[in-house]
């Protein structure tokens, strides 16, 4: 037994399991990382729970994809709630709860069973969970397995997490009233600029609420892993990246994952990246796109949580129709918060002339298309990097999370676009879409472009992406 334990260390690669959080954009980053190191010839388990799964064999192309690897085992595990469950935003804190309690029991049995590894897989060597589930790290430290920890939100909200009880202790918050403007001093690195209103949403409310308590534990819980994985790279937020150093010495900024995953599969010539879409992307959206004038289209997407009520929706509608812009405008189905019966003629008439709109996008595939000259978002982590990495200029709405930090960072630090925050006004919204499609678009497409090369210049041979994606998966070999 010994010997053949030794042959299998010198002979077989190291075994990773990865575990994301099951929600389509920590999904999305996650299996990126899962097939950069497939590449590089480690032997990976990914871990989804049963609803992600079914999704994903659904919608994306996963299982084609990752049969090339021959080390690739996908697994499954039950999140816990009935299959009808909504898994909308407001069930979140439910769903992570639910992993918390039904998952970590299996999660060990899974690791303990001696199901994951055969004469041809060795068993599990290391383990990269996503940071928000800080239980995997008391399973892995249980079991004696190294864990490092995956956070697919940006650095700059990961830092405020962290920072979110000395706000407390320092009376900052809670705060009353709605003075939002009024400046937070005590995150270091974003005395210069930070409002209240760019905290994440939850700050304006009580923090008792579990959302909250969530968040405050952030600080404690990541030091714990042997290292943290972070889908950014440092010349977007290097300074805050040193900042999070002094809580975790092991940092790997890898990001973005999704340019850095294309460059790799390029260069074995292998097929472009599977979206791992969790809905059906409508491609008829590019022909349309095709048929547009160079730049002329302003891209609409909030992700796959955010929901908006009609009153929104429709002050949304007649800013983009007013706005005289052409518009692609993804509305994910159940993302309006009530129905929309009658609509203005002189919405659908500029919609008609203008318009195209769809409930599920090629994201990617539309960014990086020359028919796209603005994106209007929701400032999510993965549909920032997309912006960045294709040099397309952005309108923030935030919705929650870490939306608000992004925002800030996008319209008042890299000067990538403008931060519509707080509101939803048809004039805003018009004065707003011309701003960046016409007004100030060679501005803004200048700086947009400059980020998108240093983006770039990250994850190309001898980049700081490049570099630290090399270390930790020697540091992963070393384990
Ligand atoms: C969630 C949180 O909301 C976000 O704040 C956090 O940073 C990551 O987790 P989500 O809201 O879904 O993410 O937004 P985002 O991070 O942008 O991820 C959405 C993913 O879905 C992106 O990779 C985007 O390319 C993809 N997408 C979105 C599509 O493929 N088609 C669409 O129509 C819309």
């Amino acid at each position: 037994a010994t010997i053949s334990v030794m042959d299998q260390e010198t002979v077989l690669p190291p075994h990773v399991l990865i575990f994301p959080l099951p929600l389509q954009g920590p999904v999305n980053s996650t299996i990126k990382l899962a097939e950069l190191l497939c590449l590089s010839g480690l032997h990976i388990t990914l871990l989804l729970t049963h609803h992600i799964h079914t999704r994903l064999l659904k919608y994306s192309n996963i299982q084609s994809r990752f049969s090339s690897y021959p080390g690739f085992h996908l697994e499954t595990i039950p999140d816990g709630l009935p299959e009808d469950h909504p898994r909308s935003i407001d069930r979140f804190i439910e769903v992570l709860e639910s992993l918390k309690t039904k998952s970590s029991i299996l999660f060990k049995d899974l690791l303990t069973s001696g199901k994951l590894s055969s004469d041809s897989r060795r068993p599990v060597t290391c383990i990269i969970a996503d940071g928000t589930m800080g239980y995997t790290c008391d399973v892995a430290n249980e079991i004696g397995i190294p864990i490092m920890y995956i956070r697919t939100i940006s650095v700059c909200c990961l830092w405020v997490f962290f920072c979110l009880p000395s706000l407390i202790q320092s009376r900052e918050l809670p705060f009353s009233g709605d003075d939002l403007d009024t400046p937070i001093k005590n995150i270091p690195g974003m005395e210069e600029f930070l409002r209240r209103r760019d905290l994440p949403m939850f700050c304006r409310f009580n923090l008792s609420d579990p959302n909250v308590q969530t968040y405050l534990s952030e600080g404690t819980e990541n030091p714990r892993a042997h290292g943290l994985i972070l889908n950014t790279f440092d010349d977007l937020e290097g300074p805050i990246v040193s900042q999070i150093r002094t809580f975790c010495p092991n940092l790997y900024t890898i990001g973005p994952l999704h340019a850095h995953l294309k460059l790799n599969l390029e260069s074995f010539s292998s097929s472009p990246p599977s979206s791992n879409s969790l809905w059906k992307e409508d491609m008829s959206c590019i022909p349309w796109l095709d048929s547009q004038p160079p730049k002329s289209v302003l891209y609409v997407s909030f992700g796959s949580l955010a929901v908006m009520t009609k009153e929104q929706y429709m002050e949304l509608w007649y800013g983009l129709v007013n706005s005289g812009s052409r518009f692609l405008w993804v509305i994910r189905r159940h993302s309006v918060l009530s129905d929309v019966t009658e609509i203005p003629p002189e919405l659908s008439k500029g919609t008609e002339e203008r318009g195209c709109i769809i409930e599920w996008a090629p994201q990617e595939k539309v960014l990086a298309h020359g028919g796209v000259g603005g994106f209007l978002t929701h400032s999510g982590w993965n549909a920032t990097l997309e912006s960045v990495v294709e040099g397309v200029p952005m309108i923030c709405w935030p919705y929650f999370l870490d939306q608000q930090v992004n925002s800030r960072f996008v319209g008042e630090v890299w000067k990538l676009g403008l931060d519509m925050k707080d509101t939803c006004d048809r004039v805003i919204v018009e004065k707003m879409v011309r701003e960046l499609m016409e007004e100030r678009k060679d501005e803004f497409r200048k700086s947009a472009e400059e980020m998108a090369k240093l983006a770039k210049q990250c994850f190309m041979e001898g980049g700081s992406s490049y570099c630290n994606l090399e270390r930790l998966i020697n540091d992963i070999k070393a384990m």
